[in-house]
């Protein structure tokens, strides 16, 4: 195996592009990957201030690593979800590499900071953690990157997170959520732009760019996300990968391409009618308080809120 580039050793091939990279050209393609996405999809330019939401994964610290290199004033912002064996390591290794290279992160712990963790909030809601966890962190996310002035939030979203999402919310046809999944979601009143600009790179070449550049990783998954729907989703999407290399890009970019516009507009709609949440301040459709706001509250009154 050769690389593409140099011919010399190849560490890495990539089946869905019909090639293979050394190290070095493997990191270059990494960088060429992430600015055709942040060019195609208009996500930002270098004047802008953003706010990397990094978990001490490889996706979201191989992001900080590319966008830093690209010149951008990436800063990271960690969020502690009070899950034992999970969050103090993920939080070292963030820790770690923001030293390393000299970078600003911002740390916010959802048990100090708000008065509930996830393990908490699950228990209030009897439904699987990932619910009360993925909405605590985009009201977060969100309401960090507004309160602090950034103009833009980047997740490490990849392309085998994006297939996956996809492939469920076309599963049940959930229209609403096809509306809003897109790698670029706008700046409207109380939402900061949202970019995810590794959508060109998959799971397994975030793996390999972490270990060629160093980059210490959390390899273990969230002990709670076991069982998690997408998971499966993943394996399904990795079985037809492997019978024909490029179905998942296929299957993402033709979605973003030609069938994102045909729901977009009920996105918009809801976007056109939110309200602001008269505790925080938050965007809400959901009344007078929004969603994180009325999570909060119940798990305040929760018996084990005090333990
Ligand atoms: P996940 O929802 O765990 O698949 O993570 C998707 C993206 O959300 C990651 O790539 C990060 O950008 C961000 N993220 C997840 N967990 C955290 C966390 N604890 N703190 C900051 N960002 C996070
Ligand atoms: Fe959210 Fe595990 S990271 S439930
Ligand atoms: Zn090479
Ligand atoms: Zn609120």
């Amino acid at each position: 195996m050769k690389c593409r580039v140099c011919r010399g050793p190849a560490v890495i091939d990539i089946r869905r592009h019909n090639a293979a990279f050394c190290g070095d050209h493997f990191v270059t393609h990494c960088r060429e990957q992430v600015k055709r996405a942040v060019h195609e999809h208009k996500m930002m330019d270098p004047a802008e201030r953003v706010l990397v939401a990094v978990s001490g994964g490889k996706d979201s610290l191989a992001l900080w690593d590319l966008l830093t290199d690209l010149e951008y004033a990436a800063e990271g912002l960690y969020l502690g979800l009070g899950i034992d064996g999970y969050s103090d390591e993920s939080l070292q290794h963030t820790r770690a590499y923001a030293s390393s290279r000299g970078l600003k992160l911002h740390e916010v712990d959802l048990g100090q900071d708000d008065g509930f963790t996830i393990p908490v909030a699950a228990s209030v809601t009897h439904r699987a953690p990932c619910g009360a966890c993925g909405l605590s962190k985009r009201h977060l996310f969100n309401s960090f990157a507004r309160d602090h002035g950034y103009d833009v939030v980047a997740t490490g979203h990849n392309l085998d997170d994006e297939a996956a999402v996809l492939l469920g919310n076309v599963l049940r046809w959930e229209t609403g959520y096809l509306g809003r999944q897109h790698p670029v979601l706008p700046t409207a009143l109380g939402f900061v732009r949202k970019v995810k600009p590794l959508i060109r790179l998959g799971e397994r070449e975030m793996a390999a760019y972490c270990v060629i550049r160093g980059i210490d990783y959390q390899v273990e998954e969230c002990p709670m996300a076991e069982g998690n729907r997408h998971l499966g989703y993943k394996e399904v999407l990795n079985a037809l990968e492997d019978r024909s290399p490029g179905a998942k890009a296929a299957f993402v970019f033709g979605f973003i391409d030609r069938a994102h516009p045909l729901f977009s507009t009920s996105a918009d709609e809801e976007r056109a009618a939110l309200g602001a949440c008269e505790s925080c301040g938050s965007p809400t459709t959901t009344g007078s308080l929004c969603a994180f706001c009325r999570l909060q509250e119940r798990a305040a009154s929760a018996p084990e809120a005090a333990e």
